[in-house]
């Protein structure tokens, strides 16, 4: 039966049976999850006025205008051996792409980056601004002048390519080989050869994949002893390293959650005096989602970490979801649906704050291939809506963790609210060998679909 995977399969074992009661508790109390009707206003997240448009300087050539803006936007991805299929380093480079990279910013396809406008601000924000959209048309329609290389503005220091200390570093034990498949990722579930001898807190997070071609994005998970012994079971039984995790019970584990990785992102370091707990014999769990598409080969994945001894607040991280819909009920997809939607609510700080505010650091959507649309929101007592996240064109392969610039609070008696929306038709259905598959109707699991939102917030150390 599927199952949902956070409730029973969180690090801190002994919270669990408590924590999945409450959930269970409250899923009774919203009467409305089998409307079709979204509850959001109608403008939800809508931008007050349409967008200024961008304004490019005057002539603008390679090195004075776009190389800035593709060094600090593309080449995190598009550099040789890496995960985007051309590099984008050099004149010659960028010039040979110029009119496919001018109807990809153009469309807002590349950089790949989620998040609609005007719902919040986040960190790390990858987006073009209009203004660097007008400059990379106007280069290229002025012919794609190159300009002298004196001109190039000095860079700005470069993000980080590593965390600050390794205090951990450890690597899969044996390479491994995804499968080819087409129009999928294979996702891997992988525990590490490292085992926490003593109890500590994770400050921060980097992956570093031996191939960059096929890795295309990372979930650490701290699993207890306990839940590792079980898992070492899985692990190798198909005579592969590791084990398939595709719609199981450990592919999506808020509460474990400490670090996520995308190509281009830069090491990940927790605010200063927040950290991930660890317990005393936890291990680390190593999701990867390998896009066989983009080439071949095998991987090898290193895993660094930042620890440190005492933090003031720790990182936790809740899900956002219906325990129903993984209960078999209430999540329903049918074949041939062009737009089916589900969503939830509740009040997180019943629990999670203890009856006291939550202030909200991170969030994310978790979909399969068919999602559309996926939305966190607060909805607040006072009748308004905060967005949080508004993703309205889903794509399963860019899925990742969004950081909001700033902490947003829940106050008691708000609500935490996820949407999700999947397009079940035919057209949308997965190539599998070439051929297109058959709508079917499907619910939660593996090799159907989920909604899960994730947020994460730090609380002071108990
Ligand atoms: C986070 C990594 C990443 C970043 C950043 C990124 N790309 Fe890409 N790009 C990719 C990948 C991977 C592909 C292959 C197609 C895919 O997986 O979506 C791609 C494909 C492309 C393509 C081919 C599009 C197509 O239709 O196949 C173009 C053109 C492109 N990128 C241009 C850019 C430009 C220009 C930038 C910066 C403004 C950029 N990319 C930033 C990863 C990235």
């Amino acid at each position: 039966m599927p199952q949902f995977p956070t409730l029973g399969h969180g690090t801190f074992d002994e919270e669990a049976p408590g924590v999945r009661l409450v959930f269970l508790g409250l899923a009774l109390v919203p009467a409305c999850f089998y409307s079709t009707e979204s509850p959001l206003p109608a403008d939800f997240a809508t931008c007050e006025a349409p967008p200024e448009p961008g304004v490019s300087p005057a002539a603008p050539t390679y090195y004075r205008d776009v190389k800035p803006i593709v060094d600090r936007k593309c080449a995190g991805c598009h550099i040789a051996d890496g995960v985007a299929p051309f590099p984008l380093t050099t004149y010659a480079e960028v010039e040979l792409h110029k009119h496919q990279a001018q109807w990809a910013v153009e469309h807002g396809v590349m950089p790949p980056w989620q998040p609609a406008d005007c719902c919040s601000d986040y960190r790390d924000d990858r987006s073009l601004s209009p203004d660097e959209i007008a400059t990379f048309t106007a280069w290229v329609t002025a012919g794609a002048p190159e300009g002298d290389p004196a001109d190039e503005p000095p860079a700005p220091p470069p993000a980080p390519d590593r965390l600050p200390r390794i205090d951990v570093d450890v690597q899969l034990a044996e390479p491994f080989t995804p499968s080819p498949r087409v129009g999928k990722d294979e996702i891997r579930c992988f525990l590490l050869p490292h085992t926490f001898a003593a109890a500590t807190y994770v400050t921060g997070t980097d992956l570093i994949p031996s191939n960059r071609r096929i890795a295309h994005h990372a979930i650490l998970v701290a699993v207890s002893g306990e839940k590792a012994r079980e898992l070492a079971r899985k692990d190798g039984a198909d005579g592969r390293p590791g084990w398939d995790c595709y719609g199981g019970a450990d592919e999506l584990d808020a509460r474990g959650t400490i670090g996520g990785w995308q190509p281009g992102d830069s090491p990940r370091v927790f605010p200063d005096g927040v950290g991930a707990e660890v317990k005393a014999g936890t291990q680390l769990l190593l999701q990867m989602h390998y896009d066989t598409g983009a080439g071949t080969g095998a991987d090898q994945p290193r895993v660094h970490l930042m620890l440190s001894d005492t933090v003031e607040r720790v990182a936790r991280g809740a899900p956002v979801g219906n325990p129903l819909w993984f209960a078999g009920e209430g999540m329903e997809i049918r074949a041939g649906d062009p737009d089916a939607m589900v969503f939830f609510s509740y009040d997180p700080t019943v629990v999670l704050g203890k009856g006291g505010p939550i202030d909200v650091e991170s969030v994310m959507i978790h979909m399969h291939e068919l999602g559309t649309i996926g939305r966190l929101a607060i909805l607040r007592q006072d009748g308004t809506t905060e967005c949080l996240l508004n993703i309205l064109d889903w794509d399963f392969h860019w899925m990742t963790t969004y950081f909001l610039a700033r902490p947003v609070r829940i106050n008691p008696g708000d609500r935490l609210y996820v949407e999700c929306h999947w397009d079940n038709t035919r057209e949308n259905q997965k190539l599998v060998n070439g051929e297109q598959q058959e709508p079917r109707t499907i619910g939660w699991g593996a090799d159907e679909e989920m909604c899960g939102g994730i947020i994460g917030f730090s609380e002071p150390v108990p």
